[in-house]
Order: C-alpha cells, then sequence, then structure tokens
C-alpha cells in the first residue's frame, strides 16, 4: 500500500466560498486504488505555503504520492506549476504530456493546463487540473501505471517488468 497527501490550491475553496469537490474526487480514486491518505490540506493559491506544504509532506510524511488540484491555468494566481517547480528534484514530464494526450480528446482546451510532475527524494509530485471532471478524467487515466513507477522509485521492483 503507498501512502499519498493531497493539496488544493484554491484561493476560493480556502476562504470558504466553494466546496473542494476536485479535493474529494482525489480521495475517493486513491482509495479506490489502495492508497492511504495521511495528510489533505486546502491552500490559497501563494507559493511559498503550497512550497511549505509540499515539502512538509514529501521530507517529514515520506509520503510516496502527493496530487495537487488547480491552479494550473493562466489566471494572474494560477502558481501550482511554479510552487512545484521549485521544490522537485526531477521531472517526470510522461506523466504530464499523458494527461494532457488524453485530455485532448476530450476537450481542446486541455491544451490549457500548465500542470506539471517531478520526483523530490521519496515522493512523486503531480499536478492535476482544478475541475473535478478533469481531475476524474486525468486521475483515472494515469492511475495504474503511477503503481509501477512507484514500486521502482521506492526500489520495491528494480527493473521494467517486460
Ligand atoms: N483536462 C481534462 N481532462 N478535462 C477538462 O475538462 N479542463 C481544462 C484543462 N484540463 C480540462 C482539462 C481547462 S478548461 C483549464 S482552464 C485547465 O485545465 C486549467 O485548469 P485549472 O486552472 O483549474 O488548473
Amino acid at each position: 500500500m503507498f501512502t499519498a497527501g493531497i493539496i488544493t490550491a484554491s484561493d476560493k475553496c480556502y476562504a470558504g466560498k466553494r466546496d473542494d469537490l476536485s479535493g474529494k474526487v482525489i480521495k475517493d480514486l486513491l482509495r479506490e486504488a489502495g492508497y492511504r491518505i495521511e495528510r489533505y490540506a486546502v491552500l490559497p493559491d501563494d507559493v511559498k505555503l503550497l512550497k511549505q506544504e509540499m515539502i512538509y509532506m514529501s521530507d517529514s510524511l515520506e509520503l510516496n504520492l502527493i496530487v495537487t488540484t488547480g491552479g494550473t491555468g493562466f489566471a494572474p494566481r494560477d502558481l501550482t506549476p511554479e510552487a512545484t517547480k521549485e521544490v522537485i528534484e526531477r521531472e517526470t514530464p510522461g506523466i504530464s504530456e499523458a494527461m494532457r494526450y488524453m485530455s485532448l480528446s476530450v476537450t481542446p482546451k486541455a491544451m490549457l493546463s500548465r500542470g506539471i510532475s517531478g520526483i523530490r527524494g521519496k515522493s512523486l509530485i503531480i499536478n492535476l487540473p482544478g475541475s473535478p471532471k478533469a481531475v476524474r478524467e486525468t486521475l483515472n487515466y494515469i492511475i495504474e501505471p503511477l503503481e509501477h513507477g512507484l514500486n521502482i522509485l521506492l526500489k520495491k521492483e528494480t527493473e521494467c517488468a517486460r
């Protein structure tokens, strides 16, 4: 079983003006896939706070998977990828490319998500877009291969099974 943390980046959710439906979708999908959710944080779109939380989840809690939702678009305060870029040590572009590639068959607006993903220590950090619909579509698509990647990252498997 893998451990996971969820970060919702949203000024509106943080201020209590909107329910965090996307965070709930992530929780449900990860639990269904066998992950244990150890921390869930709703934060404003603030690079410093987002970075702090990602570092805490990775360095102190040593969570295997950290999934963010929101703040990947073009609004001036959409800053989740910038925060993520500052904390990851190795980028994992294939995951974000795969999500955008799949999502383009759903909506051309998928090209507007600037989400990135990468590894910090023993944690994999992935930015998902903000809407519950987009979260469901993207997470469902990547969830199966993630398990293999995490097994290799955590040295539970030494190489790709062919
Ligand atoms: N990806 C999927 N799979 N489904 C969607 O509906 N919406 C897009 C995109 N990615 C979408 C998607 C839209 S409309 C935007 S603006 C961007 O994600 C950025 O979303 P965010 O700013 O909420 O993170």
